[in-house]
């Protein structure tokens, strides 16, 4: 049954949507592409594909007088990755919007580590104040920055802005994660060779940048509007890894697997609530595991020179072909910079 859920929305995180939305989903993918049974063959490979991601990472490096910032790191994969960081040792900032939840999720790991250097700051990618805010503070009192994990992600919300004005989908997960990386860069171009790990989505495959309506304002789909935001993501690995060559500091993208997280926090039918919620823990991967490529792309010593790459499984993994179109990479990061400056006049980038 949930197979073929997933497999008709060809989205992992979607094995849980409802009928109404695995109509639209099918209708999507049909009318994007001219070959259909091609596209079918794609997507049965790809969701077999998914179901196998198992790999654990072994490496044993340690993380000594390092410093890693994580968004997202109060829950799911990010909390997993956070606290699998913590044990090696080293400064792992948790950059969280919730207060409360950032603080506990900081406790946990610095007990379960006995790491004393877990530090919470806040961090809302919704909001370019807050961005701004963390950025200052962190390039005021941090000296170094070894490795960024821009892991904070929200999926299918109802049409929400973020504190900008943008679509929350595109605004939080790939406008957001754009301003943080752009203000920390001194630090990390400083601290080479440094990492930027980007967490996408398999969902990207099925997605389409909207470079006439980036932020949905003619139509809004809540499917439509994430499998953009995670092609953004991929999109953005590419340009930056691009723009950054000579520096020392790499860029790769991730799809994490199929996990078990609160990610699915808006999908809240009763077939959901009743049916796959009870159903999730026994088919889908813990967030541990879930965390496995993002450690491998953030600590692997085989992947010092590798940038603009999309990986999977702990295994480097081909992105759809919208993903690895350069000239969309471009126009996305110019209009993403047009926008951004539209908002924050002053902000050098
Ligand atoms: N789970 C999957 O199957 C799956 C598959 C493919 C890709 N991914 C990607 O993996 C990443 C991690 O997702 P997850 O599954 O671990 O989801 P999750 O359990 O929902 O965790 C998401 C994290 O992002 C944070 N976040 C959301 N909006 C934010 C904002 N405006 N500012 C700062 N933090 C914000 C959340 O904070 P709060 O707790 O405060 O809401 C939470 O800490 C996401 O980028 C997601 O797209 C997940």
């Amino acid at each position: 049954m949930i197979r073929v859920l997933v497999s008709s929305t060809g989205c992992g995180e979607v094995c849980v949507n409802n009928a109404r939305r695995l109509g639209h989903g099918i209708l999507a993918t049909c009318s994007a592409f001219k070959n259909k049974s091609e596209e079918a063959a794609r997507n049965q490979n790809l969701v077999t594909s998914l179901f196998k991601m198992v790999r654990k990472y072994t490496g044993q490096e340690i993380l000594s007088g390092k410093t890693v910032i994580i968004t997202g790191a109060n829950t799911g994969i990010g909390k997993e990755t956070a606290r699998d960081l913590a044990r090696r040792g080293g400064r792992i900032i948790l950059a969280c919007r919730n207060l409360e939840k950032g603080e506990n999720a900081r406790r946990e790991i610095a007990e379960d580590t006995n790491n004393q250097e877990v530090i919470f700051k806040e961090l809302d990618l919704s909001s370019f104040a807050s961005i701004q805010k963390f950025a200052k503070d962190f390039n005021e009192t941090e000296s170094r920055l070894d490795i960024l994990i821009n892991n904070a992600g929200v999926m299918a919300c109802p049409k929400m802005l973020t504190q900008d004005g943008l679509e929350m989908q595109i605004g939080t997960n790939h406008f957001g994660h754009f301003l943080l990386t752009e203000l920390v860069m001194d630090k990390l171009k400083a601290s080479s060779p440094s990492r930027i790990v980007i967490l996408s989505s398999a969902a990207h495959s099925w997605g389409t940048i909207n470079f006439e309506d980036l932020n949905s304002e003619k139509s809004y789909s809540s499917f439509a509007a994430y499998q953009q935001s995670k092609l953004a993501n991929v999109l953005h690995a590419l340009e930056l890894s691009n723009r950054l060559k000579g520096t020392g500091v790499t860029v790769n993208s991730v799809h994490p697997g199929i996990v078990n997280t609160e990610l699915a926090r808006y999908m809240n039918s009763a077939c959901m609530k009743c049916l796959l919620v009870p159903l999730a823990k026994f088919v889908l991967l813990s967030p541990e595991q879930g965390a496995q490529t993002t450690l491998h792309c953030a600590l692997n010593p085989k992947l010092e020179n590798v940038s603009a790459k999309y990986f999977a499984d702990c295994r480097e993994k081909t992105a759809s072909c919208r993903a690895r179109n350069e000239e969309d990479a471009r126009r996305l990061w110019t209009l993403t910079e047009e926008i951004i400056h539209s908002k924050l006049p002053s902000t050098p980038m």
